[in-house]
């Protein structure tokens, strides 16, 4: 499928920017920075503009998703933006009973840990959700239109990111009913009933996966899927029990290209949406992360890139890792880390420099910025 022309990947507007360039192998002018939750609690903005709205009812406001996506974009100019939303909210516009409470995380009216849980959920069609997500796809123009008049010294306009949650990450609460450690509902389900596990899998993959290419043909020119609590499974499991349904669930985009010329204006071969896979404490899982079809892989801060980008193999872009902790440490140790997780992403063809993991909510905005412009200059 070809995403339409006015796609800003197919228009031309994303499809040289430093983050989509980055995401295919190739370095640009200087390397590009994202936050995983930079839209959020660490802004005063956001508060301001959140006081009085419920999480989920501030996903499905399309002016209000969009506001708040665009927030760190023009605060800390950074290199692309991360849309506001999260990964249950396919759960809630298919009528699942959830609510996101603050400080929490997702909580559901009830677990789903066996047969039973399992098939009340897989009876609701998952393609219900395309009729569904009105807000989703208008919230998506509604950013995608003015981060096509952003250009923040790159040359080009400013790339969206849509992002959904893998279906163990997704299944980790469904089952628990809520926030967990260790995430145990999940994994006893997956052995005590492997077609009830399995059958969920296909569901939520399903589910997400239609979220993602909503997302996708409504402007973002890349996709990242959020594997989140992956970390908890052996590679074993995770190759068994969990690698088939994100792979599934990263097929809803995979057929998405833009189509591109070469330097003499003449028609190029179309190319597919860029695609990255992240979770926390995936040392052991990096190469079978890669390994079910992505482009870049994100890595968490327990392990340097130059380590990650062995175990990934040769040629793989990858995304990471200062931290999260050493935003609130004094500058000249922040500065020092930053400096060093550029060095260590010298070995990937190509690296976007990230946390490695979400923005604190009491995080100092003021350093992420300089922080993005610490990476801009250290590596022009
Ligand atoms: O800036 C961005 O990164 C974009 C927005 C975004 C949110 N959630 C907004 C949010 C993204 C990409 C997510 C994904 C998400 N949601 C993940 C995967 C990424 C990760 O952090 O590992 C997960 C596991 C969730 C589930 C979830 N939702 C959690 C754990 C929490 C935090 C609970 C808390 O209050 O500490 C949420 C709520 C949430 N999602 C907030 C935001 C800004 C906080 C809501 C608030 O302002 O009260």
């Amino acid at each position: 499928v070809i995403l339409s022309p006015q796609h800003p990947l197919s228009a031309g507007l994303t499809s040289d920017s430093r983050l989509v360039r980055a995401y295919r192998g190739e370095r640009s002018d200087a390397t590009p920075v994202w936050f995983m939750r930079q839209a959020g609690r660490s802004l005063p903005e956001y508060r301001d503009l959140r006081v009085g709205t419920r999480m989920l009812d501030a996903c499905l406001d399309p002016a209000m998703a969009s506001e708040i996506t665009l927030q760190p974009v023009r605060r800390h100019r950074v290199d692309a933006g991360i849309f506001f939303s999260d990964i249950v909210v396919p759960l809630k516009l298919v009528g699942v009973d959830v609510e996101i409470q603050p400080g929490r995380g997702p909580v559901f009216s009830r677990g789903y840990a066996d047969a039973a849980g399992v098939a009340e959920l897989t009876a609701i069609d998952p393609a219900r959700l395309d009729e569904a997500s009105g807000p989703i796809s208008e919230a998506v123009t509604l950013t995608v239109a003015e981060l096509n008049t952003t250009d923040h010294g790159a040359g080009t306009a400013t790339p969206l990111i849509g992002f959904a949650g893998a279906p163990f990450t997704l299944a980790a609460y469904l089952a628990e009913g809520g926030p967990s450690k260790d995430h145990l509902a999940a994994r006893t389900l997956m052995h005590a009933d492997p077609g009830a596990w399995r059958a969920l899998m296909d569901w939520t993959a399903e589910l997400t996966g239609r979220f993602l290419r909503t997302q996708v043909l409504a402007g973002a020119s890349a996709a990242q899927l959020f594997d989140s609590w992956a970390g908890a499974l052996s590679l074993t499991d995770y190759e068994t029990h969990v690698a088939p349904a994100s792979a599934a669930a990263l097929a809803h985009v995979h057929d998405l290209a833009y189509e591109t010329t070469d330097a003499s204006g003449a028609a190029a071969p179309a190319r597919s949406v860029p695609v990255v896979h992240f979770g926390v404490g995936t040392g052991e899982l990096l190469g079978a992360m890669h390994a079910i079809g992505v482009d870049t892989v994100g890595v968490d801060y327990r392990i340097p890139l130059d380590v990650a980008a062995r175990r990934v193999g040769e040629g793989v872009p990858l995304q990471g890792n200062l931290d999260p902790a050493l935003l609130a440490a004094p500058w000249p140790v922040l500065e020092a880390a930053v400096r060093e997780v550029l060095r260590r992403g010298e070995v990937a063809p190509a690296h976007v420099f990230n946390l490695g993991h979400g923005v604190p909510p009491e995080t100092d905005p003021t350093v992420l910025t300089r922080v993005v412009e610490l990476v801009h200059e250290a590596s022009a």
